[in-house]
């Protein structure tokens, strides 16, 4: 069992699209049964809170559907995982700092997988969800493509 998880800040835009679209790529693939998919927060501010809707929407859009109640990443947490995918620079940063070093060799940016290394811009903020989901997909399929190839 592969165990991912994404995280953002807030755990209500980027963390949970990448969560329902790395569900939706690996069932496609008929892989489920191999992984343990979920998403946090570094922050604690939207504890609770289903999935923001234009997120949701833009998730919709593409066929993709789901739900999510935000939660704040844990050491425990990150003790747990083998991966975990984070949308951004500053957000890995509180990764780190949360899990006490535990995160080292486990945590990545979503899209350091990708042939372009960046981060996934908050939506909350630039309102461009569809720029947010490009990016998440793009960083999904790189890194299912990752796990593939260290497979092999
Ligand atoms: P996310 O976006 O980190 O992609 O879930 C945000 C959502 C909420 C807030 C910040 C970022 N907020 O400050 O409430």
């Amino acid at each position: 069992m592969i165990r991912v998880a994404f995280v953002c800040l807030g755990n209500i835009c980027r963390s949970p699209m990448a969560e329902l679209y790395f569900k939706h790529i690996v069932k496609e693939r008929g892989r489920s049964d191999e992984f343990f998919i979920d998403s946090f927060g570094t922050s604690d501010e939207e504890e609770g809170n289903n999935i923001y809707l234009p997120a949701l929407r833009e998730l919709e859009r593409h066929g993709i559907t789901g739900s999510h109640r935000a939660k704040k990443l844990t050491e425990r947490d990150v003790e747990r995982l083998d991966y975990i995918l984070v949308a951004d620079t500053q957000n890995l940063a509180r990764v780190h700092n949360i899990s006490c070093g535990k995160a080292v060799g486990k945590a990545y940016r979503i899209c350091d997988f990708t042939d372009k290394p960046r981060d996934v811009v908050d939506p909350w903020y630039t309102r461009n969800f569809e720029r947010a989901y490009d990016d998440i997909a793009d960083g999904c399929v790189c890194f299912f493509k990752y796990l593939e190839k260290k497979a092999d």
